[in-house]
């Protein structure tokens, strides 16, 4: 059987309708990160705009009460749609919550041909959509140059939204013995449109590193305990600020094979 993983660029319908080319775009959107992999996105799909929206179902109650991961996954999604939109030509325009009473639509996106590709959106992160992984292994001591870590950093453009990584033994030893590189993710306003863009800018952090060479592991249960959570907020040099979202960045050994994707029919309305 074909595996959502298995996509090449080449098979893009050229020849095809509106609405089949941007639902093409939509197989990169379900190869992004999500909490536990519930993949909690459905899409609907019309003639120049693809609606994104949260799939409640997937939420799980216990370990994200907030809803907090639900909500950065769809982004970590919509961020994979994009770069895609890009490579394929598209411009496009994002729209957050454009119903404001309904939580359950979280983006609607116009696109329009012949786009300008965004300067933050390097080319080469389409490529990487499809060799990401999550690295849980080993994590050795061996530092990320300031270079790229520096690019990194650049990739977190979006407003409201700051990406801090530390080195600071104390928070790591609390964090975790392996950690070598802690980072977060954290907001201005704790709302959903910044938990969406929270998860924009992990993507593509985690597509950079991976262009890199460099391993992402998120952390969610540093913040839901309490000390550590508060030991993160100290590694933020701004105050009152929302933690979003906590990784660990460096060099392991790869990761093989990917873990399994619904296949995009199961995912459109
Ligand atoms: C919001 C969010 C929270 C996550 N939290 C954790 C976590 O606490 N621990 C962990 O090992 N992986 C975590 N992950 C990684 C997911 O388990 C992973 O993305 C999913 O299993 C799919 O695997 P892949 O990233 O290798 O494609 C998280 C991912 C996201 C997007």
């Amino acid at each position: 059987m074909v595996t959502p993983w298995q996509i090449n660029e080449q098979d893009f319908p050229r020849d095809g309708d509106s609405a089949e080319k941007l639902q093409f775009l939509l197989r990169y959107a379900i190869l992004a990160p999500s909490s536990h992999n519930t993949q909690p996105w459905k899409f609907s799909v019309a003639e120049d705009e693809i609606q994104v929206l949260v799939d409640r179902t997937r939420w799980l109650k216990v370990a994200d009460p907030d809803q907090r991961e639900l909500y950065i996954s769809v982004g970590c999604a919509l961020e994979n749609l994009l770069i895609a939109a890009e490579h394929f030509g598209y411009g496009h325009q994002v729209a957050y919550f454009p119903e404001p009473t309904n939580e359950e639509l979280a983006v609607t996106v116009k696109f329009m041909p012949h786009g300008e590709p965004s300067p933050f959106r390097e080319p080469a992160l389409f490529d990487a959509i499809s060799s990401r992984h999550t690295n849980r292994k080993f994590y050795e001591e061996r530092p990320i140059p300031q270079s790229d870590l520096q690019h990194l950093q650049n990739r977190c453009v979006e407003e409201g939204i700051w990406l801090h990584m530390t080195d600071d033994l104390e928070i790591k030893r609390k964090a975790d013995e392996l950690i070598i590189r802690l980072a977060a993710i954290s907001s201005e306003v704790n709302n959903r449109e910044l938990q969406v863009k929270v998860g924009q800018v992990f993507e593509r952090v985690c597509l950079a590193a991976t262009i890199l060479g460099i391993r992402v592991h998120p952390m969610s249960q540093i913040l839901e305990i309490p000390e550590l959570k508060t030991e993160v907020s100290k590694l933020i040099p701004k105050s009152d600020v929302f933690p979003q979202h906590t990784f660990r960045l460096g060099y392991a050994e790869q990761e093989k094979g990917h873990t399994p994707r619904r296949q995009l029919e199961e995912v459109l309305v």
